[in-house]
């Protein structure tokens, strides 16, 4: 079958089609295509929802038109089309979950609407294997820092999550102090590169606290505090601050992790989200799992950050597992994961 699937939550307009057998859970992806508004959002310092909206209505027309070419399929060959129904920004949403109304009543087929977080939780199964049934994920995006115990396709218990900033908004706060643009996790991650990551001393919120919750605002306010005792801020500083905010939340989500690995006796562990995408994160984890015999899964960097293909491929698993899809009957832009079933 083939799935078609259609991404706009936030601030990436994304299509793809992934075709797979629901019989043998084979499957591979055979077309995809993203638009980053980043660019017009950029000068903002972050997304502006109205514009957010407004692009993704412009560009997702030609998105969809460019992937039914790339795949040389024809709307016959299509059995559904998948879409991002929540959490998200509400109008970004509406137009993605609008567009594909119109496509699958247009064509005679069945819309699938997909949690966002679910589509980034199973993306490592795209260019990898998902690990065995139960196991433990960390979602580090933009909006979300979570610690799930899931238990299968569709069953996913929060056992811990950020009490105010996520992981990505810390990224994205810490960049803008230090005069960095939108989205700051990957500027960030470039200056920390030949940083010095003891300098300043940041703090390691939640890690002394015998529970799996996260809080990230104390370090955003750590680093405006530390950038203005500073006389100047130089490029050395800058690196120093930003390899520093990067080990100061690697650290915390990696221990949290392994500690909930602990918690919930399960050895394999996946990680996905934005965030995931950051290569100091990606190491410290292999390194510090490795330690305890825990495995890792991570999607590839392009799988971390929002597209379309995780939302076809979370479709296609849901399918395989015979999931229900009547939860969402519009959208939902605060959508809970914990509340969604088979
Ligand atoms: O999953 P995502 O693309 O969108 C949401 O669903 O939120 O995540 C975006 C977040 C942003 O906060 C961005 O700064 C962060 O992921 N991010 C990174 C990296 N790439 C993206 N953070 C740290 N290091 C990176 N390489
Ligand atoms: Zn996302």
């Amino acid at each position: 079958m083939n799935i078609l699937a259609i991404e706009s939550s936030c601030d990436e307009t994304a299509v793809a089609v992934y075709q797979g057998d629901i019989h043998t859970g084979q499957g591979s992806l055979i077309a995809e295509t993203i638009a980053s508004q980043i660019d017009t959002h950029a000068r903002f310092g972050g997304v502006v929802p109205e514009i957010a909206s407004r692009e993704h209505l412009r560009v997702l027309p030609m998105l969809v038109d460019d992937v039914m070419v790339n795949a040389s399929l024809a709307w016959g060959d299509i059995d559904a089309v998948a879409v991002t129904s929540g959490p998200g920004l509400m109008g970004a949403l509406l137009v993605g979950s609008s567009y594909a109304r119109g496509l699958a009543l247009a064509n005679n087929i069945p819309v699938l609407p997909i949690h966002h977080m679910e589509g980034h939780l199973l993306a490592p199964g795209l260019d990898g294997e998902l690990p065995a049934f139960p196991f433990i994920a960390l979602l580090v995006s933009g909006g979300h820092t979570m610690l799930i115990r899931v238990n299968g396709i569709g069953s996913y218990k929060v056992i811990g999550q950020t009490l105010d900033d996520a992981a990505g908004e810390c990224f994205d706060k810490s960049a803008r102090v230090l005069g960095l643009p939108y989205p700051g996790g990957p500027e960030i991650a470039k200056l920390a590169v030949n940083g010095d990551r003891k300098r300043f001393k940041l703090p390691r919120p939640m890690l002394q606290k015998d529970n799996l919750n996260f809080s990230f605002s104390g370090l955003k306010t750590a680093v405006m505090y530390a950038v203005r005792d500073l006389d100047v801020l130089d490029d050395v500083s800058r690196q120093d601050m930003a390899a520093g905010v990067e080990a100061a939340v690697g650290e915390v989500l990696v221990k949290k992790s392994l500690k909930a690995c602990e918690q919930e006796d399960i050895s394999r562990l996946l990680i996905a989200g934005g965030v995931a995408a950051n290569m100091y994160l990606r190491e410290l984890l292999n390194v510090e799992a490795g330690k305890r015999g825990i495995s890792v899964s991570l999607p590839s960097p392009s799988y971390c950050t929002d597209n379309a293909a995780m939302i076809a491929y979370a479709a296609f698993q849901r399918l395989c597992a015979k999931a229900s899809f009547e939860s969402v009957k519009d959208v939902n832009p605060r959508w809970s994961l914990s509340g969604l079933s088979l």
